[in-house]
This record gives structure tokens, sequence and C-alpha cells, in this order.
């Protein structure tokens, strides 16, 4: 999906354990400026239901596994978090949910800029409204 994509990070493995390390505009996309992290979600649990008008995000499983449903005003897709070493960079205008959630699940989330309230779309019709008008209609 536009605005979405998969990025490897390198793992460092040796005998003593794994290493991933993450630089801000070497490893991603952006400068990072913020960090956050979900964890303790029932596996019944779907949060997200937004999409952000300028925020960019990498989010990372760290440990157990997620589901993540992308949306845009005309397509859908599922993408499944289960490595450390994986990274779904999402861009701007681009709706998020997460669910199903495993046991002791750890969603690292990076982000371009601090919390701003303001820039989250959390309704979905206002959401396929502004896609529409930046992107074209699907007929
Ligand atoms: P929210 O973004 O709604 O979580 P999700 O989209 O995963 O369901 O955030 C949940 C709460 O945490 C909300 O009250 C706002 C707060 N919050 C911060 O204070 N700072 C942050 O960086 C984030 C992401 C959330």
């Amino acid at each position: 999906m536009y605005n979405t994509c998969m990025l490897r990070l390198k793992k460092n493995s040796d005998k003593y354990g794994k290493l991933v390390p993450i630089e801000g505009e070497n490893d991603i996309p952006f400068k990072i400026k913020r960090v956050y992290y979900i964890y303790g979600v029932d596996r019944t649990v779907c949060r997200g239901f937004h999409a952000h008008s300028k925020l960019h995000q990498v989010l990372i499983c760290v440990n157990g596994s997620v589901k993540i449903r992308l949306k845009n005003n005309s397509s859908e897709e599922i993408v499944f978090l289960e490595k450390p070493e994986e990274a779904l960079y999402i861009g701007p205008m681009i709706w998020r949910e997460m669910f199903e959630f495993s046991e002791n699940a750890v969603l690292l989330v990076l982000a371009s800029d601090y919390y701003d309230d303001n820039e989250y779309i959390r309704n979905w019709d206002k959401y396929v409204d502004l896609a529409e008008s930046i992107f074209g209609k699907e007929e």
C-alpha cells in the first residue's frame, strides 16, 4: 500500500545473543523524535482506529506478535509482525488498527514527531473524505 513498506533491520547475532540497532535517518526514513511501546494488551482488544495527517511511524513487534490492519480509501491489507528485525513503516494518511496481540507482545513505535492530538484523524468518514481529496476517489 502507498505510504507503507516493510523495512528489514540488521540483526547482529552471535553466541551471546541478538542485537538490532536502529539509527534515525539511516535505518528508518525519518529523525526519531518520540518512542513509545504498547504491551499488556488482551488478545480480544483491537486498538488504533486512526490515521495521522503528518506523522511518520515505524512499528516493530520486539516480543510476541501482532497484526496490523492498514487501510486507505480504496484498499486494505493486514501485516503480521512477529520478528524484532522486521519493521513496518507507516507514513501519513494511512488508517491503522492493531489486533490479535499475542501474550507478552510488545509493540515498539518510533515516531517522527512529538505527540499531538490535533493531527490524529479518528473518524473513518472524515478520513475517507480527506483521503479522497488527496489521493482521488476510487470509482
Ligand atoms: P492512542 O494513540 O489513542 O493509542 P492507540 O492508537 O494505540 O489505541 O493513545 C492512548 C493514550 O495514550 C491516549 O490517552 C493518548 C496517550 N498517548 C500519549 O500521551 N503519548 C503518546 O505518544 C501516545 C502515542 C499516546
